[in-house]
C-alpha cells in the first residue's frame, strides 16, 4: 500500500487546490462537480488519492484521483507513479493526475490495463517549495487549464466515472484483508497471551466457528472478521446519514481518532439510531494494531468525502446490498447460505406469506433478506415486512451483516427484530430487548409463537461441542445434553430442531438446511424417532448433482417439517423424498427458475424435464423398506420394484455371521513371519491386503497365528514353536505401556488367540467406491478391518457358488449400495452392525437345481475377469446375461431394468457429492 506521508507544505497546498477546484466548479455546471480529499491533511500513510474529483451533485460518481507533490519531486518519479497507480486501481478509477506544482501529467488506463501518460501541463516557473506560495497565480492558471481540459475529457467519456457501489469493490475489501490481517492477528495473538479472559473468549468463539475457516487459525479469522466489521460499521453509518442527522458524527472519525474515541462516537449513533448489532463492540476490536487502524480511518474519510448524506436512497440501498454481499462472501465461511438455496428454502417452507418468520441461526442474514424481498414482491409494505421477520444468532459477528441486510432505507423507523441469543433458549413469549429507532429508547418485545422457521442450521459436529475448553466447561450448549430424547452424540442441529416446538404456533412450518449425517448415523435413528413425535416430515431434499456447499466436506439436505398436534403419526402420513439433479448454479437460469422448482416441490409433483425426482412414501412403506436394511439415502430412488422382489428375499443373517474383519490389535504377534516356523496346525490363511482386489474371488496373502490351546496344553503336546512364539510377546507392552496379555484380553478368548470362527467365507469392502463386489475367499481366511466378513453359520448347509453369484447380481449390488451412506467423499460407508441386522439377499432356496445351475453357469464368466466400475460393469454383455438369468430364475424379469436404473441412480447420486 501507500508509502510516503505528506509534508506540511504539501498539505496546505493540497487544501488550497481542493478549495480552488470547488470554487471553480461551483460557478460552472460541468462534469467535475466538486473535489474532496481532506483526509490527506491528517498525515500518515494514505490509501486514497490526495484529491478526489466527484462527478455529480450527489457525490456518488467518483471521477479521478490526483497525487500532489512539491516541485522537488519529479512528476516522473517511479515511486510517485506507482503510488498513484495503486490508488487509482484500489478505487477502480481509469485515470489519475500527478502534479508537482511546476508541471502535471494525466495518465489514462489503456484497454490492456496499463496506465500511460496522455496529457502534459507546464512547466511553469516554479522550481522550489518557497516559490509555491509566491507563485499562486501561476499554478492557479495551470489548474484552470487542467480543469477545463478534464471537464472536456469527462464530458466526452461519461463512462469514465465510477459509481459509489463500485468504488466499494471486492478488491478493496480483499486488499484490506490481505494487507492488514497479519498485523492485526499478531496484535490479537499478543493480547491472547496476556489476558486470560480474552483467551477464553477467543477459544469459545473459535470452537464454534473454526469449521467455517479451515485455512485460518483463530486470530487470523478474528482479525479478518474485525477488519470487515470495522469497514461495515463505517459504511453503514455513512449510509444512515441521509436519514439520521446523528449519524453525521461518523465524519469526525479520522486517522487520528483513537479506537476508544471511535467506539464512543459509534455508541452515540447507536443510542440515537439503533442498529446495535452493527455498531456494537466485537470480540478483539480494541486490539486493532496502529497500522490497520490508521488505514481504517483513511477509509472512513474517503466515505466522508463521498458525502453519502446527499446520495439518493435507492443508490444507498444498492450500495449497502453490494457491501453486505461482498462482506458476506469474505466472512461467512464455507457454510454461508447460497442465494438460490435460501430462495428455494423460503418458497418451499412458508405457508402464509404474511406470516411471522424466524431464522434462529440467521448468520449473515441471507435467508431473512430473501424472505423480506419476497414479501415485498408480494406487495407487503416494507415496514410491515420488516415487522414480520425475527432473526437471531448466538454470535454477534454475523448479526452485523444480518442487520445491514435487512436495513432497507424504505423501512427505516421500524425496529428490526434481530437479536443475539442461543437458539436453544428461544421460547415464545420470551422478552427480547430491541431499540425503538425513532426515539433511541430500548423497548421490550415478546417473541411471538411464529408461523414458520427457516434456517441454515450450524454444521457443528458433536465432537466440537463436546470437547471441554480451557475453563473445563462445555461450549455453552450444556442444556442440549440434558434432553433425554436424543443421543448425546447428535449433531447440534438435532438438538436445535428438537427445541423448536417451544417457539412454534400449532401447525407451523419449519424448513432447515442440515448436514446429511442424520441419515447414516446411529444417533440419526433416535433423532428421526424424536422428529416423528413433533412433526410431520413433509419433504427431504438432497442434491443428485454437485454438493450445495461445494468447498465443505459436507453433504446437505433440506428438511421441511410441519408441527403436528398429535404425537402419533398416521401410518399413511407421507414424506416426499426429492433429489434435485440440476446443479444449483443453474436453478435461476433454467426456464421457470427457482419459482418453478419450488412449485414442483410444494405440489409434490415433478413435471417433465430433468430438474428433480420426487418419490412419495407413506410411513408404513418407509418402515417396511428400513426392515429390508435400506438406509434413508436409498429412499430418493424409485423403489417400486421392491414389492416384486420382496418374496424372494431373505435376511443375510439366516446364512451368515456378519462382522468387521478380525483385528486383535498386535499385528506382530498375529501375523508371524514364515521364519517363525510355527506348527501348521496353529496358522490359518489371512487376507491382509485387500486394496488391489479386482476379481470376485480373493486369495489369502499371509498366515495368521491361530491357537486356542493353553500354554500348558501346548507344552504337553510339544508344540515348541507356538509356545516360543507366545512367550516372546508375554512380557511386551503395547504403545501406551500396557502389557500385551492385559491389552489383548477378551472375554472367552486367550490373549494370544484369534478365533477361527471369525474367519470369512465372503467379504465386502467397508467403503466400496466404484466397484460393488462380494468377494469369495478361495479358502476360508481371516480378513482385514477394511472388509466386512460374511462367515457361514456353523451347521448351515449352503451352496456357496450359488450364494456368491446371487450376492453379486444387480439386485445384490443394489442392496450393497442401498445399505450404505455416502458422506460426501464419494465412497460408500457400510456398517457391519447394520448389515448383520438387516442386510437382505436373494434366497437361494427359491431356486430349483436346474435354475441354480443356470445362474452359476452365467456367473462363471464374471468370475474369470476383473469387476468393472459400476456403470461399465452394468453395460457389459456377460453381466447383462447373468442378471437376466438371475431375474428369470426367480421370476422377476419385469423388474430387472428398474433394478439396474435405480442402482445406477443411487451410485451416481453418491458419486456426484464427491468434492
Ligand atoms: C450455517 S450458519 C447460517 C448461515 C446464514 N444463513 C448465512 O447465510 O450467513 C449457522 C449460524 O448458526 C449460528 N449458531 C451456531 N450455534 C448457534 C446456537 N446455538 N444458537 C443460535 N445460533 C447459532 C452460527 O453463528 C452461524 O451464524
Amino acid at each position: 500500500m501507500a508509502k510516503a506521508g505528506i509534508t506540511s507544505n504539501e498539505r496546505s497546498w493540497t487544501i488550497d487546490v481542493i478549495s480552488e477546484i470547488n470554487t471553480y466548479s461551483s460557478k460552472r455546471r460541468r462534469a467535475i462537480h466538486r473535489a474532496g480529499g481532506e483526509h490527506t491533511i491528517s498525515g500518515g500513510q494514505a490509501l486514497f488519492p490526495d484529491v478526489l474529483l466527484f462527478g455529480d451533485p450527489e457525490g456518488a460518481l467518483v471521477l479521478q484521483g490526483w497525487e500532489l507533490k512539491m516541485p522537488d519531486t519529479p512528476v516522473g518519479d517511479p515511486d510517485l507513479l506507482a503510488n498513484a497507480m495503486a490508488k487509482a486501481e484500489r478505487l477502480g478509477l481509469k485515470s489519475f493526475l500527478v502534479w508537482n506544482v511546476r508541471e502535471a501529467v494525466l495518465h489514462c488506463r489503456t484497454d490492456e490495463g496499463h496506465f500511460l501518460p496522455s496529457l502534459q501541463y507546464g512547466p511553469i516557473d516554479i522550481t522550489t517549495r518557497q516559490d509555491v506560495s509566491r507563485g499562486k497565480e501561476q499554478w492557479l492558471g495551470l489548474l484552470y487549464k487542467i480543469l477545463a481540459d478534464l471537464n472536456d475529457f469527462f464530458e466526452k467519456r461519461p463512462q469514465v466515472g465510477i459509481a459509489l457501489p463500485d468504488v466499494l469493490q471486492d478488491s478493496l475489501f480483499a486488499e484490506f484483508l490481505t494487507v492488514f490481517t497479519p498485523s492485526y492477528a499478531a496484535s490479537l495473538d499478543s493480547a491472547r497471551r496476556k489476558k486470560s479472559q480474552f483467551r477464553a473468549e477467543v477459544d469459545i468463539w473459535w470452537a464454534a466457528n473454526r469449521q467455517d475457516h479451515p485455512e485460518l487459525n483463530a486470530t487470523q479469522a478474528l482479525a479478518r472478521g474485525n477488519i470487515l466489521n470495522w469497514l461495515n460499521k463505517f459504511i453503514f453509518a455513512h449510509c444512515l446519514k441521509p436519514f439520521r442527522t446523528e449519524a453525521l458524527q461518523i465524519d469526525s472519525i479520522t486517522t487520528e481518532t483513537t479506537v476508544s474515541q471511535a467506539q464512543r462516537v459509534l455508541g452515540v449513533i447507536t443510542e440515537k439510531c439503533d442498529f446495535m448489532a452493527v455498531f456494537q463492540t466485537m470480540l478483539g476490536q480494541e486490539y486493532v494494531d496502529p497500522k490497520t487502524w490508521r488505514s481504517l480511518g483513511d477509509f472512513n474519510l474517503l466515505l466522508a468525502n463521498a458525502r453519502l448524506e446527499a446520495v439518493a436512497p435507492p443508490l444507498l440501498a444498492r450500495t449497502l446490498a453490494a457491501v453486505v454481499d461482498r462482506a458476506r462472501r469474505k466472512t461467512a465461511g464455507q457454510f454461508a447460505t447460497p442465494l438460490p438455496l435460501a430462495e428455494l428454502l423460503a418458497r418451499i417452507t412458508v405457508e402464509d406469506i404474511n406470516g411471522i418468520i424466524l431464522d434462529p441461526c440467521c448468520g449473515t442474514g441471507t435467508i431473512i433478506r430473501t424472505v423480506y424481498d419476497w414479501k415485498c414482491q408480494e406487495a407487503i409494505e416494507p415496514c410491515d415486512a420488516v415487522g414480520q421477520i425475527w432473526a437471531s444468532d448466538k454470535f454477534t459477528f454475523p448479526l452485523q451483516l444480518a442487520t445491514m441486510a435487512l436495513a432497507n432505507p424504505a423501512a427505516i423507523g421500524v425496529p428490526l427484530r434481530i437479536f443475539c441469543c442461543d437458539a436453544l433458549e428461544l421460547t415464545a413469549g420470551r422478552p427480547i430487548r430491541l431499540t425503538d429507532p425513532n426515539t433511541g429508547r430500548p423497548i421490550t418485545a415478546k417473541l411471538p409463537a411464529v408461523d414458520c422457521i427457516v434456517s441454515n442450521l450450524p454444521f457443528v459436529r458433536f465432537e466440537t461441542l463436546g470437547r471441554p475448553h480451557a475453563g473445563g466447561e462445555k461450549l455453552g450448549v450444556n442444556q442440549a445434553f440434558e434432553e433425554p430424547d436424543l443421543d448425546s452424540k447428535s449433531d447440534l442441529f438435532a438438538h436445535l430442531i428438537n427445541s423448536f416446538p417451544k417457539v412454534l404456533r400449532a401447525g407451523a412450518r419449519v424448513g432447515v438446511i442440515v448436514a446429511n449425517s442424520w441419515m447414516g448415523t446411529q444417533w440419526g435413528l433416535q433423532f428421526r424417532r424424536q422428529l416423528d413425535r413433533n412433526f410431520h416430515l413433509r419433504s427431504v431434499i438432497a442434491s443428485a448433482s454437485v454438493r450445495w456447499f461445494s468447498p465443505a466436506a459436507v453433504v446437505a439436505n433440506i428438511l421441511v417439517l410441519e408441527q403436528r398436534d398429535s404425537q402419533k403419526a398416521s401410518e399413511e402420513e407421507e414424506t416426499n423424498f426429492i433429489s434435485i439433479s440440476e446443479p444449483m448454479e443453474q436453478w435461476e437460469q433454467s426456464s421457470g427458475g427457482i419459482k418453478e422448482l419450488a412449485s414442483q416441490i410444494v405440489l409434490g409433483k415433478a413435471s417433465s424435464g430433468n430438474r428433480l425426482q420426487i418419490h412419495s412414501l407413506a410411513k408404513r412403506q418407509t418402515t417396511e423398506l428400513e426392515s429390508l436394511g435400506l438406509q434413508w439415502t436409498a429412499l430418493f430412488a424409485d423403489l417400486g420394484f421392491i414389492q416384486i422382489v420382496k418374496p424372494f428375499l431373505i435376511p443375510a443373517k439366516a446364512y451368515f455371521n456378519i462382522n468387521h474383519g478380525e483385528r486383535r490389535g498386535w499385528d506382530d504377534l498375529f501375523f508371524p513371519p514364515s521364519e517363525a516356523q510355527i506348527e501348521p496346525q496353529f496358522t490359518r490363511p489371512v487376507l491382509k491386503n485387500s486394496r488391489q482386489l479386482r476379481k470376485l474371488t480373493a486369495t489369502a496373502d499371509a498366515k495368521a497365528f491361530c491357537c486356542s490351546l493353553s500354554l500348558d496344553e501346548l507344552g504337553k503336546q510339544g508344540c515348541r514353536a507356538a509356545l516360543k512364539w507366545i512367550k516372546r510377546f508375554e512380557h511386551q507392552v503395547n504403545d501406551v505401556g500396557r502389557p500385551l496379555p492385559d491389552a489383548l484380553h477378551r472375554p472367552n478368548c486367550r490373549w494370544y488367540e484369534m478365533k477361527p470362527s471369525t474367519m470369512a467365507d465372503l467379504a465386502i469392502s467397508l467403503n466400496p467406491d466404484s466397484r460393488l463386489c462380494v468377494f469369495r475367499l478361495a479358502e476360508r481366511a481371516f480378513v482385514n478391518q477394511r472388509l466386512i466378513r460374511f462367515t457361514v453359520r456353523s451347521k448351515t448347509r449352503v451352496d456357496m457358488d450359488l450364494l456368491h453369484a446371487l450376492m453379486n447380481s444387480s439386485l445384490g449390488m443394489f442392496f450393497i449400495e442401498a445399505s450404505g451412506f455416502g458422506r460426501g467423499l464419494g465412497v460408500l460407508d457400510l456398517n457391519a452392525t447394520k448389515l448383520a441386522k438387516g442386510f437382505h439377499i436373494l434366497n437361494p432356496d427359491n431356486l430349483d437345481a436346474p435354475a441354480a445351475a443356470n445362474v452359476k453357469h452365467a456367473f462363471a464368466t464374471l468370475l474369470q475377469r476383473e469387476a468393472d466400475e459400476l456403470p461399465q460393469e452394468l453395460a457389459r454383455a456377460d453381466r447383462q446375461a447373468f442378471d437376466a438369468c438371475v431375474a428369470k430364475a426367480f421370476g422377476f424379469s419385469e423388474a430387472e431394468p428398474q433394478i439396474r436404473s435405480t442402482l445406477e441412480f443411487l451410485y451416481k447420486m453418491r458419486k456426484a457429492a464427491r468434492p
